[in-house]
């Protein structure tokens, strides 16, 4: 079976995609399939029509590959694909339409406002950002609506500094995601759908002295894991269960990896869900994965059988 891992692209998040896309590549050789990886440039086109692989593995994260964008091209190409499609894969990239879908399916999430960059230049950034105080308090997080590795992510304490949060947040996307923060168990909930239903694999925990920011999330030493998360096996069922409805709510196919925090109550609160959920060394998926008791390349094996049926 030829397989076709993409990794790279334009995103924020290219050396990441480079980290994941050599990991799967690596297992997926491991268990007997011929695996070429290529990054995406103009000549992706003619090169997937003149050798069409069995199976494509999208591992671009970020704009372009979990926005839906490429997915739509091998739709168009009639290429069989490990993921979730082009649609799905839009919705779930918005973080605030993922958290209005995760809503009305039930589950609870942290209250929220969305804030376009050009409404600060219409009205003056002081007065919009003093009512999403007054609505939201403090403590807050800042984050781009859509992007990932937390990158342009604030946790903001206090007024002096939001103007800052903004301008981190802006230089990585157009619409401002501002979040009230809520403490407690940070976890990723990976799900995998190799044919035979949606199935939440056990939660991983993850613990660091401050954010759990780009740094603290790819260099190893930073973050200490917890793989199974500490959680009672009631939070945990009730982990997994967010988790699959997250996964099943915005009609996500093949892999996910939904993040949320539990809170002091006990309550799942959603953060967002990845289509391409990241699979380097120090990624949570893999993590997850082990902690199940099967080999990554019996996983991302099945992933591949999956998106050939
Ligand atoms: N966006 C990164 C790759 C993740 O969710 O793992
Ligand atoms: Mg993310």
């Amino acid at each position: 079976c030829h397989v076709v891992v993409l990794a790279g692209g334009m995103s924020h998040e290219r050396d990441v995609s480079i980290r994941s896309g050599r990991r799967v590549a690596e297992s997926l050789r491991t268990c007997g399939a011929q695996v070429t990886v290529r990054d995406v440039d103009a000549q992706l086109l003619p090169f997937l029509s003149e050798h069409r692989p069995d199976v494509v593995w999208p591992l671009l994260h970020g704009a372009g590959g979990e926005d839906g964008s490429l997915r739509d091209v091998l739709d168009l190409l009639g290429l069989c694909y490990v993921g979730t499609g082009p649609h799905a894969s839009r919705s779930t990239w918005n973080k605030a339409i993922a958290k209005r879908v995760a809503g009305q399916a039930g589950l609870s999430t942290p209250d929220h406002v969305t804030l376009p960059q050009s409404l600060f230049r219409d009205l003056g950034a002081r007065a919009v950002l003093a009512g999403v105080v007054e609505r939201l308090g403090f403590p807050l997080i800042v984050k781009p609506n859509e992007g990932g590795s937390a990158l342009g992510v604030s946790w903001v304490a206090d007024a002096a500094a939001l103007p800052r949060a903004m301008v981190e947040c802006f230089a990585y996307g157009d619409v401002a995601l501002i979040e009230r923060a809520v403490t407690g168990t940070e976890i990723g909930v990976s799900v995998i759908d190799d044919g035979s239903g949606p199935r939440a694999l056990p939660a991983v925990e993850v613990t660091t002295d401050g954010p759990y920011d780009y740094d603290a999330r790819y260099n190893p030493g930073r973050t200490e894991y917890f793989a199974p998360a500490r959680l009672s096996n009631e939070l945990a069922s009730r982990a997994a269960e967010a988790a699959i409805t997250a996964h099943t709510s915005l009609g996500l196919r093949h892999v996910s990896r939904t993040d949320m925090i539990i809170d002091s109550d006990g309550v799942p609160q959603f953060l967002e869900v990845n289509v391409v959920p990241g699979t380097t060394e120090t990624s949570l998926l893999p993590q997850a994965i082990r902690a199940s008791g099967r080999s990554l390349a019996d996983v991302y094996g099945s992933l591949v059988n999956a998106a050939l049926t």
